[in-house]
This record gives C-alpha cells, sequence and structure tokens, in this order.
C-alpha cells in the first residue's frame, strides 16, 4: 500500500500548482479574480487532477507534463460547481465548508468567475507544455472540450434539471450520471493517459472502462452521502436533493440498490486494470477512496 504522504504529496503539488495558475487577487479586475481563487483554493478533495496523475503514472510520465492537464480539469470542474450552485440551477449556499460563490460576492461574479476558469482551462492547456508532443497536447485540448460541453457535463446538467421530480427508468438515471459527473472523470483518466507516447489501444479501452465504473460509482455515491452523510462532513448541504426533489439512485431504485450499485461498479474497475501492474496502484486507490469515503 503506497504511504498515505505520497497522496498528500500530490494533493499539496496540486494545490500550489493551482494557485500559480490564477491570476492575483490583486491583479484586475481584482474582485473577479478573488472570486477565481476563492472558488477554487483551499478545498475539494481534488479527484480530478489526482486521476490525470494517477493515470500519467501507469506510463511513467513527468509529472511536471501532468501539471497542466491536472489544472485545467481542476478549473474546469470548479468552474460546473459554481455555476451548479447557482439560484437557477441547485441553489445551494454551501459549497467545500463555505458560502457559495454566488453567496460570498454576488451572482454575476459567480457567472463570471465560472467563465473565466472555463476558459482559463484551454488556456493553461494549449500553451507551451513541457515534454508532450503537438500532436498529443491537441489530443487533451479535444478530450477536454468534447467531455465538458453539451454531449458531456453541460449536456448531463441540462438533463439533471429537466429530471428533477420525474421517475427515471435505471438506462436514464446512468445516462445522466455518466454525463454530468463521468465525463469529467473520462477526460480526467484520458488526459493523463495521453500524456504519454506509448499508450496502446488495449490500454486505452482499460482506462475507459476503469473510468466509465469509477465516473459512475462516484455519483451514486454522491447521491448516497446527500442521505447519509452530515452537512460538516460533506461540506455542503445534506439532504439537498431530497428537498430539490431531485432524480437520485436512492431515490428512484432505493438505498440498498444504489450501494449494490457501487459496490458492483468498484469491483469492475479492478477488473477493467487488470492488465496493468503496480503503475497503476494509484488509480486503484482512487476507486477505494471513491467508495469508502465519508465511512
Ligand atoms: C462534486 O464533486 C460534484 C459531483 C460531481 C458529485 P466533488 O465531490 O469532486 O467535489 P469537490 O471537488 O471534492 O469539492
Ligand atoms: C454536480 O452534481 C455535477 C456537476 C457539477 C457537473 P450535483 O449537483 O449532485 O453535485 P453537488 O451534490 O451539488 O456537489
Ligand atoms: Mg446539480
Ligand atoms: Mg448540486
Ligand atoms: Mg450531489
Amino acid at each position: 500500500m503506497r504511504p498515505v504522504a505520497e497522496l498528500t504529496q500530490y494533493q499539496l503539488r496540486i494545490e500550489n500548482v493551482l494557485s500559480n495558475s490564477i491570476p492575483d487577487a490583486n491583479i484586475e479586475p481584482c474582485l473577479l479574480h478573488k472570486a477565481m481563487r476563492y472558488s477554487v483554493l483551499g478545498g475539494g478533495k481534488r479527484i480530478r487532477p489526482l486521476l490525470v496523475y494517477a493515470a500519467g503514472e501507469c506510463f511513467q510520465v513527468d509529472k511536471k507534463t501532468l501539471d497542466a492537464p491536472a489544472v485545467a480539469i481542476e478549473c474546469l470542474h470548479a468552474y460546473s460547481l459554481v455555476h451548479d450552485d447557482l439560484p437557477s440551477m441547485d441553489d445551494d449556499d454551501l459549497r467545500r465548508g463555505k458560502a457559495t460563490t454566488h453567496k460570498a460576492f454576488d451572482e454575476a461574479t459567480a457567472i463570471l468567475a465560472g467563465d473565466a476558469l472555463q476558459t482559463l482551462a484551454f488556456e493553461l492547456l494549449s500553451s507551451p507544455l513541457h515534454n508532450i508532443s503537438l500532436k498529443n497536447q491537441l489530443k487533451l485540448i479535444n478530450i477536454l472540450s468534447k467531455t465538458a460541453g453539451s454531449l458531456g457535463m453541460v449536456g448531463g446538467q441540462v438533463i439533471d434539471l429537466s429530471s428533477t421530480g420525474k421517475i427515471l427508468s435505471e438506462q436514464q438515471l446512468e445516462n445522466m450520471h455518466l454525463h454530468k459527473t463521468g465525463a469529467l472523470i473520462r477526460a480526467s483518466v484520458m488526459m493523463g493517459a495521453n500524456c504519454s507516447e506509448q499508450l496502446t489501444e488495449q490500454q486505452q479501452i482499460a482506462l475507459e472502462q476503469y473510468a466509465f465504473c469509477i465516473g459512475l460509482a462516484f455519483q451514486v455515491q454522491d447521491d448516497i452521502l446527500d442521505i447519509e452523510s452530515d452537512t460538516a462532513t460533506l461540506g455542503k448541504q445534506q439532504g439537498a436533493d431530497i428537498a430539490a426533489n431531485k432524480a437520485t439512485y436512492p431515490a428512484i431504485l432505493g438505498m440498498q440498490a444504489a450501494k449494490a450499485k457501487v459496490l458492483n461498479l468498484y469491483q469492475s474497475s479492478y477488473h477493467a486494470l487488470s492488465c496493468f501492474g503496480e503503475e497503476a496502484n494509484l488509480l486503484r486507490e482512487i476507486a477505494d477512496f471513491i467508495v469508502k469515503r465519508n465511512r
């Protein structure tokens, strides 16, 4: 088992590169930069950037090469959270243990901070990068733009909003989760892997399968924790899905079936990695973390 300190090391690295990548709050427009930094820094599990480093580790990619995609995906994710919390979306007041961006600032600033975080992600990804071919760099930009857009995360958010109060089939639920959350998880894994020049088709398929499983497991677990955890642990309002009448796995299939689904996906994520050896241990640990968090 990898010493915990090593995961913490990665998280410290992420915090540091994130802080260096977002303009200082004393650079004009100061309020916007302050809101961007507020939304990104000092909170969050950093699952997506960890996945970028973990997928890169499978191919011994230099950490320095992985910094830009790691920061880009976290900025993209932070933007999605800022907008997800807006009154016109989930209308939440608490995120990562502090006031949501539109509460700490105002709604217009939150919308614009989200917009600017999204473009920052692509600016970072398209700037000269350390030790990566232009062909692969273009692939990373393509992966992130596709998975973040109308056929990925944003599309999933639309399904989420239009499903509120409805009874979905298991297939419809899965489709919603795979888009709103699975897409960026998949982008994280595939961006990390595509920093390598050695990725084979078989490995690509295995990693896609791993990402499918943990992406879905992650959102099902998020739905479960909304019911079973508490506000202090979550850093966001417990029970928010029930209050908003959201279509979730526990609401539609029941808690037992939701938990069985997470376990099943967890086992399948390990199975998907069977063509990798120890070099994929960080990916395995992230799967462990997803199913065991807050327990
Ligand atoms: C929250 O994501 C939104 C979902 C997709 C479930 P995370 O649970 O990764 O949130 P942070 O980044 O750790 O705050
Ligand atoms: C959020 O899903 C998905 C995205 C932000 C794209 P949720 O609405 O379930 O996330 P939380 O529970 O507010 O973190
Ligand atoms: Mg939402
Ligand atoms: Mg929400
Ligand atoms: Mg949720």
